[in-house]
């Protein structure tokens, strides 16, 4: 283990890792704190989940807190980047959770407003109250009961779809999403929310789903078609939208695609930056994941941290995804560079532009 985590940390371009073995639980909590710059605060959700090892827990954490960073300059907000990943044993006992969660919480009341943190894969917005309960104020995403601004999965949909919009408007020349075939992969918050509104909005909608009780809920009470996860790769479709785990773009998976692009929320969704040029050698447009699932993150911390409407929070992320898009596409064009280094280009355009003249607001106007 210590010679994969020496490498892992050397690779890493971030700042700090702080690291706790909860001994009751047999659970590790991996807080990576990419970039205190333009922060502090640094802003980040806790995923929860079992990983193989410890090691895999804390690359994921690594890997996704390098991603927060890119995200928040991309919103337009003033933090720094991290993430926190609670790696849970095989055995976890769900009786331990809450004890688990509260211990977290202290954690981050002693870090005392270094790190702010919200629902990831694995945790919710009730999860986020037990963290409150010791972890108070630095928690975003409660539950509207208690003062929070609830679950991010609908702000994050929001997103995509103008991100969908603005990838068809690319595409076919047109923004329009009748008749438009979209396969979502996976229905958590952000895919369930997702659906609705691409059904609205008339598209064709197919599904892609592990759970059976959410594959009966979307198959059998809505009738949408049910695409099974060893199809899910090469049906045909004009938008894959993957809104469950990251890591899903990979050689094998993109010779078999057979659509005309990828827009979705995974975090991470390429398992290296290589497969940007693979998609694109492929005709397939990638609109990249850290410039399409801005809208959690950026409709939450606006309406918890600066009084935003939830109307207002979900018309500035259609706003922000819609043009941040389309200065993605028209920066790779122009550059010949992938859709992926363009977005990693503007995001380090943001950056500077905030840290050099931001005058302490929390959203930029990087327009
Ligand atoms: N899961 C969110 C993301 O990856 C993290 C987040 C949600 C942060 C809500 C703050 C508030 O973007």
């Amino acid at each position: 283990m210590a010679k994969k985590v020496e490498t892992l940390l050397r690779q890493w371009d971030g700042e700090t890792v702080i690291t706790r073995f909860d001994h009751a639980t047999g659970a590790w909590i991996f807080m990576a704190i990419h970039s205190t710059r333009p922060g502090p605060p640094v802003s980040g959700g806790t995923r929860m989940k079992v990983y193989p090892d410890a090691e895999a827990g804390l690359q994921d954490a690594l890997k996704l807190s390098t991603a927060m960073t890119m995200k928040l300059a991309l919103a337009g907000i003033a933090h720094g980047g991290g993430k926190t990943v609670i790696a849970l044993p095989p055995d976890f006992d769900p009786a331990q959770r809450p004890t688990l969660l509260r211990t977290y919480g202290l954690l981050l009341k002693q870090l005392g407003g270094l790190f702010l943190t919200g629902p990831d894969v694995g945790t919710s917005p009730e999860d986020m109250n037990i963290i409150a309960e010791t972890g108070y104020p630095y928690v975003f995403s409660r539950t509207p009961e208690v003062g929070g601004a609830g679950d991010s999965g609908p702000g994050t949909a929001v997103g995509v779809l103008a991100g969908i919009r603005a990838t068809c408007e690319q595409l076919f020349g047109c923004d329009c999403l009748a008749d438009r075939r979209i396969l979502v992969q996976g229905t958590g918050s952000v895919g369930s929310a997702l659906i609705d509104m691409l059904c609205q909005a008339g598209a064709e909608v197919l599904f892609s789903e592990v759970d059976e009780r959410a594959i009966r809920r979307w198959r059998d009470e809505r009738g949408l078609p049910f695409i099974p996860a060893n199809q899910v790769y090469n049906t045909p479709c004009d938008i894959f939208s993957p809104c469950a785990l990251g890591g899903i773009l990979n050689p094998q998976t993109i010779s078999r695609l057979q659509c005309r692009a990828v827009v979705g929320s995974a975090n991470n969704q390429l398992t290296s930056p290589t497969e940007a040029q693979q998609l694109q050698e492929k005709g397939i447009l990638y609109a990249p994941d850290i410039a399409v699932n801005i809208g959690g993150l950026m409709s939450i911390i606006g309406m918890e941290a600066e009084g935003w409407s939830r109307a207002e929070a979900f018309e500035r992320v259609s706003r922000t995804v819609d043009c941040t898009l389309r200065q993605v596409y028209a920066l790779a064009a122009a550059e010949g560079l992938d859709t992926h280094t363009a977005a990693l280009r503007l995001a380090d355009h943001r950056l500077m532009q905030a840290r050099s003249k931001n005058g302490g607001a929390l959203f930029m106007d990087w327009r």
